[in-house]
């Protein structure tokens, strides 16, 4: 298991191997003692790496481990080393994604043409690697277009540009970035589509949207990021999506584990693509996702790697919803504003309260998606739980000072 520990979610994910029957190894650059404890009460063992920058040295570790510990599998959730994951496996003759079959899983370019290719409705889109050729794309395109690095995350570094004047703003922040995507902007919303998979075979599956759109929650501080689960996935509107996702699993040769997709949904209810990774999604989702149902699909991908099925039996009870706080004002937490008034109103339906302490330092909103905290909710009926959602990020206020 590569990174136990990091991101939080990691170490859930080490003991569902484990409670699988898995004897798991880590390999990490986390120092040991800096394990979070779950992941380092689930670990046989654990390869401390100092970096992974030189993705062959690691290799050769693991390779070199390999003759005293039989491997069997290995697993990646954390994004910047699934390539290295797959080039283990090819090393090591293990199944998974090779290589091949995870660069399109990183690369949005290589991405998008496959599933140009098998005919999916991706975004009008360019790659480029100079500015000259941001522009040309952005013209060919017209504005508004979308500008954002090819192995971008978090809508780090990406944009949205109405015009010629705009770009030529941005396009200097942007020359550390060695290969952007440039692609038509796409009206609508943000919706997820994440699934559990046995041999392409979708075991479960969840659909989800971002209120407001990421891009608008990454650039104004002011918002309450909103992420609702749906409870009810056989509703017209989320065909396109699933049927979408289904296509986009089998176009890029998904096998085994959590994938998480992004798509649109057009005013006119079209589904237009957005991205795709060979993993869990992050930030808390797949809480949200085991709170939709009472599941756990932290042990329900382990038992998928570990066992090739997924045994949980899912009741789809609730819409649930997170929203994320941004402290007002500078400096550490004075107080929470709202706080009661919402308790006392939707108590039964919140199941999570997490905010920054009092006392405590606000937080970088821009480095933390979670901000200075979180509340989540769930109701059976999807209006009320948008409802509760969206007065909780109206009305509930953390204050620094
Ligand atoms: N073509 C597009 N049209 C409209 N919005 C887009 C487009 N591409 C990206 N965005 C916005 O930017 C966000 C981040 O882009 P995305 O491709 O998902 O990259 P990341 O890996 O950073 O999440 C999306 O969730 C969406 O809000
Ligand atoms: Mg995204």
């Amino acid at each position: 298991m590569i990174s136990p520990g990091f991101p939080r979610e990691m170490q859930f994910f080490t003991r569902g191997l484990r409670e699988q029957g898995a004897r798991v190894v880590g390999l990490g650059d986390q120092p040991e003692g800096a394990l979070p404890a779950v992941a380092r009460e689930h670990l046989s063992a654990y390869l401390h790496v100092d970096s992974f920058q030189d993705e062959e040295a690691v290799v050769q570790r693991v390779v070199d481990v390999a003759t005293r510990i039989p491997l069997h599998r290995v697993e990646c959730l954390w994004e910047p080393y699934l390539v290295l994951a797959a080039r283990i496996r090819e090393r090591l003759g293990l199944p998974g994604l090779t290589v091949q079959e995870t660069i399109p899983f990183r690369d949005k370019e290589v991405m998008k043409r496959l599933l140009d290719a098998a005919g999916i409705r991706t975004p009008h889109h360019y790659s480029a690697t100079t500015a000259n050729g941001v522009v040309e794309a952005a013209e060919t395109i017209g504005y508004p277009v979308v500008v954002k690095p090819i192995d971008g995350a978090g809508s780090e570094s990406t944009h949205r540009v109405g015009s010629r004047e705009e770009l030529e703003g941005i396009l200097p922040g942007l020359r550390s970035v060695p290969e952007v995507s440039v692609e038509e902007f796409v009206q609508g919303e943000d919706m997820t589509f994440d699934t559990l998979a046995v041999d392409g075979e979708i075991l479960h599956e969840s659909v989800a949207t971002y209120i407001p759109r990421a891009l608008d929650m990454k650039v104004n501080e002011w918002i309450s990021p909103i992420t609702l689960v749906y409870r009810e996935l056989d509703q017209p509107e989320l065909a396109p999506g699933r049927e979408m996702g289904r296509r986009v699993l089998e176009a890029l040769g998904f096998q085994t584990g959590y994938t998480h997709m992004e798509w649109y949904r057009t005013p006119s209810g079209e589904a237009v693509f957005g991205e795709i990774g060979a993993r869990s999604p992050g930030a808390g989702l797949v809480d949200l996702i085991n709170y939709a149902s009472d599941i756990d699909t932290y042990a329900g991908w382990a038992e998928c790697v570990v066992h090739g099925r997924f045994t949980q039996d899912v009741e789809r009870k609730y819409n649930a919803a997170w929203i994320y706080k941004r402290a007002r004002g500078q400096g550490r937490i004075q107080r929470y504003e709202g706080l009661e008034a919402i308790l006392s109103e939707y108590g039964e339906s919140i199941v999570e309260v997490d905010l920054n302490p009092i006392g405590a330092p606000r937080r970088d909103w821009r480095r933390q998606l979670v901000g200075d905290g979180l509340v989540v909710v769930r109701h059976p009926d999807l209006e009320r739980t948008r409802r509760m959602a969206e007065r909780i990020a109206s009305h509930l206020h953390v204050v620094a000072g």
